[in-house]
C-alpha cells in the first residue's frame, strides 16, 4: 500500500470525539502521514484572524487542526475551540454577598464601592459600554494572579492546588465576555484612550496588591465580581422593560455558551451574569482560604466550571 493511501485510510478512520461531542477532524490525510512530513498542505487559519487568507507555509509540524461543530459544520473561531465551550450553571444565586465584618474586608469593600462610583457616573445607563469596559478590566486579575502563582510555584518547587489555572481560566472567561460585546458594540477613540490609561494603571496597582496582601486583593475582586453582577441586573431590567433593545445573540456566543441558535441579548447577560457570579464565589472563597491561615495549595481549586 501507498503511503497516501494508507494516510488516506486512517485519516477516514479517525474522527476523535472530544469530551464535549465536537469532532476533531485532521486536515488533511498527510497530518497523519507523519508529524515532522507535514508542511505545505497545512490548513491555513480562519479568515478572521488572517485577513489575508493565505496558506502558512511551514515544515515545524504546528499547523492548526480543522474541527466541526456537533451538527458537522466546520468550527470558525481560532480564539477558542469546541472543548473550551460550556453551559454556565444559570441557577447560581446572584444575589449572594460577602458581608464585611472584618477591617480587611470593609477595606476592600470600600475600595470596591469608591472605584464603582465615577463609572456608574460615567455610563448612567449605556449598558453596553459599561459592560465593554468592564470586562477589559476584569480579565486582569485573573491572568496576574496566576502568573504570580506561576511563579511561586516555580520559586518554591511546589504545586499549586489548581489555583493557577483556576485564576487564568477566569481571565480568560473574562476576556471571551469582551470578545462578545465586541460583536454588539464598537469602541469609540475615547474609549480605546481609556482602557489603555485604566489598564495601565490597574495592572500595575492589582500586581503590587497581590505581592502584598493576596487575600486582600481577592477580596476586593470578590467585591468587585459582586459588583459586575449587579451591574448585569440592571442590564436585564432595562431589556425587559424595553428600554433596551433585545438584539440577537452573536454567533461566538451562541458558540462558546453552547446557546441555541435564535438566542437573544438577553439569553447572553444571563450566562455572563452567571460567570459573574462563579467568579464572585472563587475569589471570596480564595480569600477565605487564606484568611484562615491556610495557602491557596491548600485547598483544591474549584475547577471545571468551563
Ligand atoms: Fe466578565
Ligand atoms: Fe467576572
Amino acid at each position: 500500500m501507498s503511503r497516501t493511501s494508507s494516510a488516506t485510510k486512517l485519516f477516514s478512520s479517525l474522527l476523535i470525539q472530544s469530551k464535549h461531542g465536537h469532532r476533531l477532524l485532521p486536515s488533511s490525510p498527510a497530518s497523519f502521514a507523519g508529524v515532522r512530513n507535514w508542511s505545505a498542505s497545512a490548513t491555513p487559519p480562519a479568515k478572521e484572524e488572517n485577513p489575508s487568507n493565505k496558506p502558512v507555509v511551514s515544515y515545524w509540524g504546528v499547523a492548526p487542526t480543522k474541527l466541526a461543530k456537533e451538527d458537522g459544520s466546520a468550527w470558525k473561531w481560532n480564539c477558542f475551540r469546541p472543548w473550551e465551550s460550556y453551559k454556565p450553571d444559570l441557577s447560581i444565586d446572584v444575589k449572594k454577598h460577602h458581608k464585611a465584618d472584618t477591617l480587611m474586608d470593609k477595606g476592600a469593600y470600600w475600595t470596591v464601592q469608591t472605584l464603582k462610583f465615577p463609572t456608574y457616573l460615567f455610563f448612567q445607563r449605556r449598558h453596553m459600554c459599561h459592560a465593554m469596559l468592564l470586562e477589559t478590566v476584569a480579565a486582569v486579575p485573573g491572568m496576574v494572579g496566576g502568573m504570580l502563582l506561576h511563579c511561586k510555584s516555580l520559586r518554591r518547587f511546589e504545586q499549586s492546588g489548581g489555583w493557577i489555572k483556576a485564576l487564568l481560566e477566569e481571565a480568560e472567561n473574562e476576556r471571551m465576555h469582551l470578545m462578545t460585546f465586541i460583536e454588539l458594540a464598537k469602541p469609540k477613540w475615547y474609549e480605546r484612550a481609556l482602557v489603555f490609561a485604566v489598564q495601565g494603571v490597574f495592572f500595575n496597582a492589582y500586581f503590587l496588591a497581590y505581592l502584598a496582601s493576596p487575600k486582600l486583593a481577592h477580596r476586593i475582586v470578590g467585591y468587585l465580581e459582586e459588583e459586575a453582577v449587579n451591574s448585569y441586573t440592571e442590564f436585564l431590567r432595562d431589556l425587559d422593560n424595553g428600554s433596551f433593545e433585545n438584539v440577537p445573540a452573536p454567533a461566538i456566543a451562541i458558540d462558546y455558551w453552547r446557546m441555541p441558535p435564535d438566542s437573544t441579548l438577553r439569553d447572553v447577560v444571563m450566562v455572563i451574569r452567571a460567570d459573574e457570579a462563579h467568579h464572585r464565589d472563587l475569589n471570596h472563597y480564595a480569600s477565605d482560604i487564606q484568611c484562615q491561615g491556610l495557602e491557596l495549595k491548600d485547598s483544591p481549586a474549584p475547577l471545571g466550571y468551563h
